[in-house]
């Protein structure tokens, strides 16, 4: 019968065990046991729930959830060799909440920052981000041209390696079956080192790259003393090629020579020479070749002038209130045991939540429906909840990760029969047609209010710019934001 049935209609077994690894130790055991390749590390789960449902993984028994490590979100700095080391559950909206990665690592914060969306950011690893190994992801043109090392452990031992060796080929990389990626190591930019991240995407959120690249550039402080002379080059291209790629060519057109048009222009030449892009459905290589020249041009002139920090938002909205996650269980979860959740402040307890997303636990199990699919692959934001404090796509998170954990959906927002203020700005502003994309739209739009009290326009479309509305339009629902934000007695 399946045969009759399109690929999307095709139901593909879910791993039916959950584990919640308290330690790098748990977690590389139960690696080491599930050899056959029955388990599977789980981090922030943006690719491999899809991967899953789409039967591009198949096989996999039990899920290893190491996103409630103590420790593993933490980054810290070694000052003395100037280096970022950043934990393996380091999410994108870790590394742009990060002064210190924001004004040594610009490049590696910038890329974060060009990542789908708020929703994804607080979930989404860059050590994930690594091990997908895809030429489109944003932070490997940034990790490259910082010159980033990763190191993977198991029970056997560790090893480490430059992120250009760990990545061998098309989503290929040197990861063993039974290692994972448990530090990455970011060399920090010094006085004379300068560097920028510039993306094109088809759209300003939610977009694969059509062309990302890094630029790093190491300034002379001595010899020609002028200051503009460069010393070292690093240029890395994503989506061009089937991997993220160093550029050698333009590099050697800019060491030793001052930072000007004709530098610019004749290494920017070379960068367009270096690349042979494929023709796919977001450009062609034409396209592709002639927007790397433009892209290498404007990232360089950037630099020259020192203007690299200037397209940074001062307090770019994250949904997240940096609440700690909540303890990990410590039973192994499957389809009959009964897990607790406070949800909506209260205590829930439900079966089921093995092998299910936690959008489908909520509405399937829980009983509340107000939470919506409309995707279900990250990309509309209607399901999104708020899980230990942050707002997420719940259609990719694993409903294990439920237990013990918080979570608000649209139906807590009310107080005591009293509409949140975001709800009650819907109502006024007329931000509501089908409704189908509300119940997200007012979550994300209480995360953004809890964390910026008084937000910018700007900071109204960036935290929204997850959700998609296919027949209100956005004017509306940002003026709804905008009159929530205001004072009960300023409200229309
Ligand atoms: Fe989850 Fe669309 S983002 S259903
Ligand atoms: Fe219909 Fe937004 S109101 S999808």
């Amino acid at each position: 019968m399946t045969s009759h049935l399109h690929p999307v209609q095709v139901h593909h077994p879910a791993p039916a065990t959950y584990l919640a690894a308290r330690s790098i130790d748990q977690a590389l055991h139960a690696l080491a046991e599930g050899l056959d390749g029955s388990a599977r590390l789980i981090a922030g789960g943006s690719d491999l729930i899809l991967e899953i449902d789409r039967g591009v993984r198949r096989g996999i028994a039990t899920l290893i959830d190491i996103s409630r490590i103590t420790g593993a979100s933490d980054i810290t700095v070694d000052a003395e060799r100037a280096v970022a080391h950043l934990g393996p559950m380091v999410t994108h909206a870790d590394v742009i909440s990060s002064p210190v990665l924001v004004a040594t690592a610009l490049p590696l914060a910038q890329a974060c920052y060009e990542v789908g969306s708020p929703q994804l950011r607080n979930r989404a690893t860059i050590a994930g981000n690594i091990v997908t190994a895809s030429p489109a992801n944003d932070t490997i043109s940034a990790l490259l041209a910082l010159g980033a090392s990763v190191t993977l452990r198991s029970i056997r031992g560790s090893r480490t390696m430059s992120v250009e060796a760990f990545i061998t080929g098309f989503r290929t990389t040197q990861l063993a079956d039974d290692e994972m990626i448990t530090d990455i190591a970011v060399p920090l930019l010094g006085d004379r080192q300068r560097g920028v991240f510039v993306k094109l995407g088809n759209r300003s959120a939610q977009a694969i790259s059509v062309v990302h690249l890094t630029v790093v550039v190491a300034f002379d402080s001595n010899g020609n003393d002028d200051g503009t002379t460069v010393r070292d080059a690093r240029i890395a291209i994503g989506s061009v090629a089937p991997t993220v790629v160093l550029l050698g060519d333009a590099r050697d057109v800019l060491i030793g020579r001052p930072l000007d048009g004709t530098t610019i222009a004749a290494a920017s030449a070379a960068a367009e020479f270096a690349v042979r892009p494929i023709t796919d459905v977001r450009a062609t290589g034409e396209y592709r070749s002639e927007t790397v020249r433009v892209m290498v041009r404007r990232a360089l002139e950037v630099l020259a002038a020192n203007r690299q920090s200037e397209s940074w938002p001062p307090h770019p909205p994250r949904l997240s209130g940096r609440d700690r996650p909540s303890p990990a269980p410590s039973e192994t979860i499957t389809g009959s045991t009964e897990i607790s959740a406070e949800v909506n402040g209260a205590e829930v307890r439900a079966a089921g939540a093995a092998g299910v997303t936690l959008l489908d636990w909520l509405r399937d199990r829980v009983g509340l429906v107000g939470t919506k699919e409309g995707c279900a692959e990250g990309e509309c934001g209607a399901c999104t909840v708020i899980l230990d404090g942050a707002a997420v796509m719940s259609c990719l998170v694993p409903a294990g990760r439920a237990a013990g954990a918080r979570i608000t959906t649209v139906e807590g927002l009310a107080d005591a029969g009293r509409m949140h203020p975001i709800q009650a700005a819907f109502v006024t502003c007329g931000a509501v047609q089908c409704g189908y994309c509300t119940p997200g739209f007012v979550v994300a739009g209480s995360a953004l209010l809890a964390e910026c009290p008084n937000p910018t326009s700007a900071q109204i479309r960036q935290g929204l710019s997850g959700n998609l509305c296919r027949c209100t339009g956005y004017n509306a629902i940002v003026a709804a934001v905008g009159q929530a934000s205001l004072p009960e007695e300023s409200r229309r």
